[in-house]
Order: C-alpha cells, then structure tokens, then sequence
C-alpha cells in the first residue's frame, strides 16, 4: 500500500512545538518572537503565501508584521526598509517574500539581510553553512528544511546508501535540498532541464525529488517501484470541471499515477507547502532563541 504523506498533519506538529518554545522564551526572558514579512507588487499568489505567513506567525504567538509596498517600489527604498527592519531589535525574522517585480533586483536584498535574521536561509552565509555541512549553525532554506523531515520519517537519519535524485538546481530549493540528502549519506544527483534522459536518471532514484515548475511532468515511467517521491512544485492548472476560468493546483508530478508506483508519496495540495510555512516558524523562533543567548 502507497503511504501519502499528510503534510498538515506534520506541519502540525512542528507548528505545536514551535508555539511551546516561543511560550517557554516569552515566559522565561521576556522576549517575544518576532518575524517580518516583506511583499512588493500584486502577484496574487504572492500574497496568498505572504498572508498564510503572516497568519501563522500570529498563531504562534510572534509579533507578525507585515510590510506590503507598491509594484512602483524602487530598489533604495526596498533596500532602506530591510535596513530598518535589520535594525529593529523586537524583529528575529526577515523575509522578503520573492520573486521581485522585474525592476528589482533580489539578490542585493536577500544578502542584505543580517544572516542571523535570513529564516529563509537564502543569505550566502546561511547557504554556505549548509554546503559546509553544518547544519546547525545557520538557518536552513525552508522548503528543504520541510522535505527534509519527509525523508527522515521514511528512511530515518541516516541514508547511506539510497540514490536520491533531485530535480531542479535553484538556490532557493534544488541546491540547498541536495546537500542536506549528501549531508544525511545519500548519494545524489541534481538533474535539470539540460540533464539528457531525465526519465532514466530519475528511475534510479530511492528518494525522487521534483523541484521544476511543470505541471505533473514526472510519469509512472520515471520512478523506480517502491520510490519515495516527493512533489515540491505548486503549478495552477485549468480546471473547466470547477467552471469557467476556474484553476487547480497541481504538483510536478503526476500524482495518481505515480502513486502506483511509489511506496511513499506527497500530494499537492497539502505536501510539502505546509511544512514551508511550519519550518519558516522554526527558524523564527531559533533565531530568537539565539538573540536571546
Ligand atoms: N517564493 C516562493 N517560495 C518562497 C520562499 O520560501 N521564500 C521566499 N522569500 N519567497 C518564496
């Protein structure tokens, strides 16, 4: 029987410690976690995600604030407004919700970020923590972070010889999620658009990672049996079934098909996305804890 993993629930659970160690800091210092959240423009999508940021970091008890500024933003005063929040002592958590509107250019910003605030551990200093391989000492990019507790529930801590395949190589997700599988002793292979018979490379994978903006491209044909697959895309199709100009979302995989397959599987909805979300709160709550000493 194909196990589907319920990410709600597990994000649930992250979210319930989270909630205990913010209370603990607060009654034992004082301190109040704090996180705020940075959005630019009207992509709606952007500000579906921004909003279920910001909501959860109230429910977990964090000052939560939210700056929304208008599409017209230029790069200085995105730039002074980073500044300001590195300087607010009350905020542990920066994040500049991406990606910019195209005048703007992102990478100045993220590594402008104090690293000790950067809880979507995108500053150079935090992912080069991770490729370094320490693994406590920043703050790890959320979404893999997230995946990340999805395999050791598998497989447990230690992968030692597991093919682990992610696809895709962004910053944001494919990088970071390949060195936390290396750190764990899988041996892995990033893939890509340019990788030739991706459908090949992919089969031999224990754990399979798709990461690659395409609505449900990875097929049965692609996963060894007996596969961990794990869908880290959130792609809005055409639903004419809901009604006219209706959307659902969908994963990079395939899912009803590939559940066949797959000994463990993610939905989309209801996967990864909310671990996102949950570890976000985590390293909100760590980094407040290491301002506190
Ligand atoms: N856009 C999509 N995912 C993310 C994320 O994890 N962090 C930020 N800042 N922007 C995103």
């Amino acid at each position: 029987m194909t196990t589907v993993i319920d990410g709600k629930q597990v994000a649930a659970s992250v979210i319930d410690a989270v909630k205990a160690a913010s209370q603990t800091l607060q009654d034992e210092t004082g301190i109040k976690t704090g996180l705020a959240v940075v959005i630019v423009g009207n992509d709606p999508a952007s500000h579906a995600y921004v909003s279920a940021k910001s909501r959860m970091a109230k429910e977990c008890g964090f000052t939560s604030v939210q700056h929304t500024l208008p599409e017209e933003t230029t790069q200085e005063e995105l730039a002074a407004l980073v500044q300001t929040l590195n300087e607010d002592e009350s905020l542990h958590g920066i994040l500049v919700q991406l990606p910019l509107p195209k005048h703007l250019k992102s990478e100045p910003i993220i590594q402008s970020i104090l690293p000790e605030k950067d809880v979507d551990g995108l500053h150079v200093v935090n992912a080069g923590k991770v490729a370094t391989g320490d693994l406590d000492g920043g703050l790890v990019s959320c979404t893999p972070a997230g995946a990340m507790v999805f395999v050791r529930r598998t497989h447990g801590e230690d992968l030692s010889g597991l093919n682990a395949v992610v696809i895709g190589r962004s910053n944001l997700f494919g990088k970071p999620m390949a060195q936390l599988l290396l750190a764990a002793n899988a041996t892995v292979t990033i893939a890509h658009s340019r990788t030739k018979d991706l459908p090949a490379v992919c089969r031999g994978a224990d754990i399979l990672v798709a990461a690659v903006g395409r609505p449900q491209m990875v097929k049965a044909d692609w996963v060894k049996p007996g596969a961990t697959v794990i869908d880290v895309g959130i792609n809005r199709i055409a639903a004419p079934e809901r009604g006219e100009g209706k959307f659902r979302l969908v994963g990079d995989v395939a899912f009803a098909e590939c559940a066949e397959v797959a000994e463990v599987i993610t939905p989309v909805p209801g996967g990864v996305g909310p671990m996102t979300i949950a570890m976000l709160m985590a390293n909100t709550v760590i980094a407040a804890y290491r301002k506190a000493g």
